[in-house]
């Protein structure tokens, strides 16, 4: 396996392909839009840099990750030579299955087609393609250069022989991969999202303000990171997508985002992407938790 396309390059797409063009993969990244293609360019270059001044790579080493790397805006032509595809599109199904019926057609008959999705059925969008059996849920967590879990999910006619390719790609990649079964929020935002979820309404319901809950979380949970203030990492409009999809599918109300978080998305607060959610990010990512999770 060598030449890999990422499609979609925001948060998640730039931080895949950056770990794929380390490791000496040669990336193609799609998208839409040509800013968010030209931003994802300029976060993984800004990220390399900080990786220098940790002295984990050299000046010569980023300069040829950044060669490792095109970016297109013609799908067909970011899948040419692709042995292997990793969807990281906007949470949304019909996108999902729409990006997948055409990268069925575009793609070479044995090329892997992954999705990075946090929630959506990886069954149902392998059913929208004449190979579910090398369709695959490979869910990476952000930061992805930092962070070493893989969730790998399996859907119902995936095959084993995909399955072990992707354990093993992920291995070398330096991650660790778990194999979980394909269920709505799989094994991570089934218990990260309600946690999330909850920590938005005891703010709304004024138990407490938002550092006030974060610290509570920090301090007497052990957790590295507040609920609110990881809230706005992933993105305030990813955790409602994912909600939502569990409140459907499961068709239970304990996962039906909160009125506050619908509406800070309604507002554009989405978190860090838009520079204001639960915190501000204006003027750079400033908090001490924050930053000290990124200087591991
Ligand atoms: N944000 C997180 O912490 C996180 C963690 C794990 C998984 N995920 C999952 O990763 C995926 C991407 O999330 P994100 O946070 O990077 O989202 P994002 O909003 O930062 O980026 C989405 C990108 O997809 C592009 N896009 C939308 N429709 C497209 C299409 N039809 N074709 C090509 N590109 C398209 C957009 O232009 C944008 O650049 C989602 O499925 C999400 O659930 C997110």
């Amino acid at each position: 396996m060598k030449n890999v396309t990422i499609i979609g390059a925001g948060t998640m797409g730039n931080g895949i392909a950056h770990v794929f063009a380390q490791f000496n993969f040669k990336v193609s990244i799609y998208d839409l839009s040509e800013n968010s293609l030209e931003s994802a360019l300029n976060t993984i270059s800004k990220n390399l840099e900080r990786q220098i001044k940790k002295e984990k790579i050299s000046k010569q080493e980023k300069q040829s990750i950044l060669e490792n790397i095109s970016t297109f805006t013609n799908l067909k032509e970011s899948v040419l030579d692709a042995d292997l595809v990793i969807e990281a599109a906007t949470e949304n199904e019909k996108i999902k299955i729409d990006i997948f019926k055409k990268l069925d057609q575009e793609c070479k008959k044995n090329t892997i087609l992954a999705t990075n999705t946090s929630s959506i059925s990886i069954t149902k969008i392998a059913n929208s393609t004449n190979r579910p059996d090398r369709i695959i849920g490979m869910h990476f967590m952000n930061p992805v250069p930092i962070m070493k879990l893989v969730e790998v999910i399996r859907g119902k006619e995936t095959s084993d022989n995909t399955t072990k390719l992707v354990m093993n790609l992920s291995k070398n990649l330096n991650k660790i991969p778990v194999e979980v079964n394909d269920a709505p929020g799989f094994v991570a935002n089934r218990i990260l999202m309600p946690m999330i979820n909850e920590a938005v309404l005891t703010l709304e319901q004024n138990v407490s303000g938002v550092q006030e809950i974060d610290t509570v979380m920090i301090l007497g949970m052990s957790h590295p990171m507040g609920p609110l203030q990881l809230a706005d990492f992933i993105g305030l409009d990813i955790c409602v997508s994912i909600l939502e999809v569990m409140h459907n599918d499961f068709k239970d109300k304990k996962y039906a985002p909160s009125k506050l978080l619908k509406k800070m998305v309604k507002e554009n607060n989405l978190g860090v992407k838009t520079g204001e959610g639960f915190y501000n990010y204006s003027k750079g990512i400033k908090d001490k938790t924050v930053a000290n999770f990124f200087s591991k």
